[in-house]
This record gives C-alpha cells, sequence and structure tokens, in this order.
C-alpha cells in the first residue's frame, strides 16, 4: 500500500508528465524486449538441432536424410519443422504456430523426460501410432505445412507424370483430398500398420505414395 502511494506521490507532482513518460517509455521497452525474446524463442525451438537432439537415434533423422526433401537438385531442404509446424505469414498462422508448439513441445518433453521410448525398438512398436497423430494433424489442416512449399496452382502439370497430374487436377477442382491422404513416407519409411490393428476402419493408414486411385 505504502509503494502505491509513493508512486501516486511521485505521479501528483509538478513533475508527473515526466513521471508519466517515463513510465511508458519503461512499459515499450519492456515491450520490445519481450517480443524480440519470445520472437527468437519461436525461431530457436524450430531449428534441426533441437529436433534431433532428441529424435537422433530412431531411425527418422536418418530416413529423412535419404529423402529428396533433405538433398535434391533444387537444393530446397525441407527442415523437420517446416513440415512438423505450421509456418505462414499471417497472424493466424503465427497463433497456430503457437499452439502446436505448446501442445506438441511440451508433449514431447514430457514423455522425453518419463522415458516412454528408452529402446529404439520400443520407440518402433509405436511408430504406427505417432504417424497417424502426425498424419490427422495434417489432414485437419488441409496439409497446411506442404502448402508452404508447394501449390497446385505453382506446379507444372505438363512436367508431371500423367497419373499425377491427373491426379493433381482432379484433387485441385474437387478439393476430396489433401497431400498426405496420397503421399505419406516422404521424409522416413511408410508407417508400417501393425497387425494388431488391422481392421479398425476409422485408422486406416492414408494411401501410399504412388499407389493412389
Ligand atoms: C526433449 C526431447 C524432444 C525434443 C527436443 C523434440 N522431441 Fe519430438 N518427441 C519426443 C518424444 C519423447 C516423442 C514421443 C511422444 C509421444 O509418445 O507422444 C516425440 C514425438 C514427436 C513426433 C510424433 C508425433 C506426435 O506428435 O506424437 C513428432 C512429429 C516430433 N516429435 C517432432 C519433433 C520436432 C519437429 C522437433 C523439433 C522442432 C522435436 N520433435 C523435438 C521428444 C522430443
Ligand atoms: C520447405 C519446403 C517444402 C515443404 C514444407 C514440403 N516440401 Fe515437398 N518438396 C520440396 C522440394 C524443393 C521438392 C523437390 C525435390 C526435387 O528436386 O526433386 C519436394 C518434393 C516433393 C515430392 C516428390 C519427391 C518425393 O520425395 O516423392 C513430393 C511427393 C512432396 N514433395 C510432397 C510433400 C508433402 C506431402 C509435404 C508435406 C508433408 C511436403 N512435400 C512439404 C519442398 C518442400
Ligand atoms: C489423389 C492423390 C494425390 C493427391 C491428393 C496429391 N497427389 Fe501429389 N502425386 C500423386 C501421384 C499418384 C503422383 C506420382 C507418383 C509419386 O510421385 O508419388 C504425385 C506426384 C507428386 C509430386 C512429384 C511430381 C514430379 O513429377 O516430380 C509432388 C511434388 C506432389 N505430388 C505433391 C503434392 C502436393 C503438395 C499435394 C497437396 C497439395 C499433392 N501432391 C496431392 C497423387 C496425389
Ligand atoms: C517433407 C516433410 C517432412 C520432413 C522434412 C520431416 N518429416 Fe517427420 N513426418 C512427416 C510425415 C508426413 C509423417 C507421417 C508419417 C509418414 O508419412 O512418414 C512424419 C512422421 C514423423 C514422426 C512419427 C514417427 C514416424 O516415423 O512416422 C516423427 C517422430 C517425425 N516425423 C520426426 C521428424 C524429425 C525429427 C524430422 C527432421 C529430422 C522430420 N520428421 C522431418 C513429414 C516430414
Amino acid at each position: 500500500m505504502g509503494l502505491i502511494n509513493k508512486l501516486w506521490g511521485t505521479l501528483r507532482r509538478p513533475h508527473q508528465k515526466f513521471a508519466l513518460g517515463l513510465l511508458l517509455g519503461v512499459g515499450f521497452l519492456g515491450g520490445v524486449i519481450f517480443f524480440l525474446v519470445f520472437h527468437f524463442t519461436m525461431n530457436a525451438t524450430n531449428s534441426m538441432d533441437i529436433c534431433i537432439s532428441c529424435h537422433e537415434m530412431e531411425g527418422v533423422y536418418e530416413e529423412y536424410k535419404e529423402s529428396k526433401h533433405y538433398s535434391s537438385p533444387s537444393g530446397v531442404r525441407a527442415t523437420c519443422s517446416d513440415c512438423h509446424v505450421p509456418n505462414g505469414k499471417t497472424f493466424g498462422d503465427y497463433i497456430d504456430k503457437f499452439l502446436a508448439k505448446l501442445t506438441i513441445g511440451s508433449k514431447d518433453i514430457f514423455h522425453h523426460m518419463i522415458g516412454t521410448y528408452p529402446t529404439r525398438e520400443a520407440f518402433e512398436k509405436d511408430r504406427w501410432h505417432l504417424a497417424q497423430n502426425v498424419l490427422k494433424d495434417m489432414r485437419a489442416r488441409d496439409s497446411k505445412e506442404c502448402r508452404h512449399c508447394h501449390s497446385f496452382e505453382a506446379m507444372d502439370m505438363e512436367e508431371q507424370d500423367k497419373s499425377a497430374a491427373r491426379k493433381h487436377k482432379r484433387v485441385m477442382e474437387s478439393a476430396d483430398k489433401t497431400c498426405v491422404d496420397c503421399h505419406t513416407g516422404i521424409a522416413h519409411k511408410e508407417p508400417k500398420e501393425p497387425e494388431s490393428e488391422k481392421g479398425k476402419a476409422e485408422e486406416k493408414p492414408a494411401e501410399s505414395s504412388g499407389a493412389a486411385k
């Protein structure tokens, strides 16, 4: 209480304009610093080094390094977070990204801490489920992650093989499917459905790359 009275006192004395200006200035500076730290954290946690500090031993990284998304004639690389964190330029995209980090990030750290996957075998056993989580999220966002780089509009369909062009044209018009309905296993080995899960219709794995109808 004493402190508030004192503060009021300072504000009401003749130098109140100065005091108010100081308060506003400090507030503004605090805002800028907060924004910079926040922005830096959002970017730093997107870096591949952070992801592979935990995900290196399971094979997802090795498989990715064999893929076209790691190395290709065009020299454009998609990093882990390009595909696993929704990216974009609008404010809404930024909120999506923040929420994804908050939920996925805290889940990753939690499972790491309690040691959910002590061995590679344990990870392999659960991989199909993890893959389904990823695909479910991607479908829910209509493969927004992929569309950050790819778009039907920018595709030279004349140059694509006939079946790809035919399918892409159809999907472009009807929007009845999304990228990951047809393209799975593009950065890691194709997820394999365990015998025990077969027949559970709603969790059917997506059609694999190239094998699409
Ligand atoms: C502190 C260790 C740690 C870090 C850092 C980490 N992960 Fe994970 N991640 C895990 C663990 C443990 C799981 C298994 C979680 C589970 O069982 O749900 C996991 C699961 C996943 C999954 C499986 C899908 C899911 O949501 O369940 C994806 C995709 C993933 N991480 C991507 C990333 C990416 C991309 C980064 C870097 C931006 C990253 N992880 C950083 C430990 C980590
Ligand atoms: C950071 C940009 C980027 C993102 C994000 C991205 N891609 Fe790609 N993708 C590329 C580039 C560049 C190539 C071309 C590589 C080459 O020159 O062949 C490519 C190639 C492909 C290919 C053909 C080669 C192959 O591996 O079969 C498919 C299919 C594909 N992407 C699908 C996807 C899907 C599905 C997603 C989302 C899960 C996605 N991409 C996310 C940049 C990206
Ligand atoms: C209905 C199924 C289907 C959907 C949906 C679909 N594709 Fe394809 N796509 C194919 C088939 C089939 C091919 C040819 C075989 C292959 O490369 O997998 C192909 C090929 C590609 C290629 C390689 C082209 C080349 O000639 O190098 C890229 C890149 C690609 N698709 C990206 C995408 C992206 C991004 C989306 C979502 C915006 C998407 N596809 C949606 C079926 C589909
Ligand atoms: C081109 C997009 C793309 C890139 C780049 C990518 N992933 Fe994935 N990831 C996927 C897709 C799509 C799935 C869903 C399963 C599938 O189709 O392979 C997946 C699945 C996963 C899973 C679940 C387990 C599994 O094997 O399916 C983990 C963990 C994971 N990714 C981590 C990573 C890490 C770590 C990196 C970087 C070293 C990375 N991913 C790079 C697209 C990508």
